[in-house]
């Protein structure tokens, strides 16, 4: 027993470095260098978070009309952590994208999606995917320094159907970081364009470990 909160314990201290260290980084590259190196216990280090993001988001979609036998697509799906809450609430028709083959190997072993695609996005990166391919696409997590970025919806809308959503939520302190200086403006441009909706915006205690939420979610015109 004793053995057993030592481990808990030393999982949650990694956890904590990991997150103040990947909030640190200054390159894609690094973000995903670490990735590649801590695919195999991201799962335990998050689960002695208390990571509540996922389930948080999900309440919301589904609240808005996110039906499940939508075809969804979860981005920056990492090891599958939002699709196993997808899959709880029943909801079977899910790929995954993300641009770390290390952390999709172990997305892959839990058979919770169809599709795992290994793809960046942002950065001008074209998504190997179709136009209005997805009813909705989700993330949980993918905001964060140097990850994906505001002009990752750049591509995002245009794999969305007219009708589906968009559904994001991350840590709220995050938008003050330089890579999203620019997000509320371009939030705006978009509803200028009539190419979304901004219909959900909250912010939600206890993200993960009494860190405050930022969750937001936009319907395709
Ligand atoms: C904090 S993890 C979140 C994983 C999962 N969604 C969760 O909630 O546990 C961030 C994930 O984003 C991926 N990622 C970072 N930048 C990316 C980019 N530009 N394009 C695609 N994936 C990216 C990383 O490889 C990593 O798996």
């Amino acid at each position: 027993m004793q053995k057993m909160e030592t481990e808990d314990k030393i999982y949650e201290d990694n956890a904590k470095n990991a997150f103040n260290k990947v909030s640190t980084f200054a390159e894609y590259d690094e973000v995903h260098n670490h990735y590649k190196n801590t695919a195999e216990t991201y799962d335990k280090m998050t689960a002695s978070l208390n990571y509540n993001g996922p389930k948080d988001l999900l309440k919301e979609l589904f609240e808005v009309g996110m039906k499940c036998d939508w075809k969804i697509l979860d981005v920056a799906a990492g090891t599958g952590i939002l699709g196993r809450e997808l899959q709880l609430n029943g909801c079977f028709n899910i790929d995954a994208l993300d641009c770390c083959q290390q952390m999709l190997d172990k997305a892959k072993e839990k058979n919770i999606y169809r599709e795992l695609i290994c793809s960046k996005v942002g950065d001008g990166a074209v998504l190997p995917i179709g136009s209005n391919t997805y009813d909705a696409v989700v993330m949980s997590g993918a905001f964060f320094p140097e990850h994906l970025q505001t002009d990752s919806y750049l591509e995002l809308t245009r794999i969305v159907k007219s009708g589906g959503l968009i559904g994001n939520i991350h840590r709220k302190s995050i938008l003050k970081h330089p890579n999203y200086l620019g997000l509320s403006n371009f939030i705006k441009s978009y509803e200028e364009e009539n190419i979304w909706r901004l219909i959900k915006e909250k912010v939600t205690k206890n993200y993960y470990n009494g860190v405050d939420g930022m969750l937001q979610v936009f319907k395709i015109l």
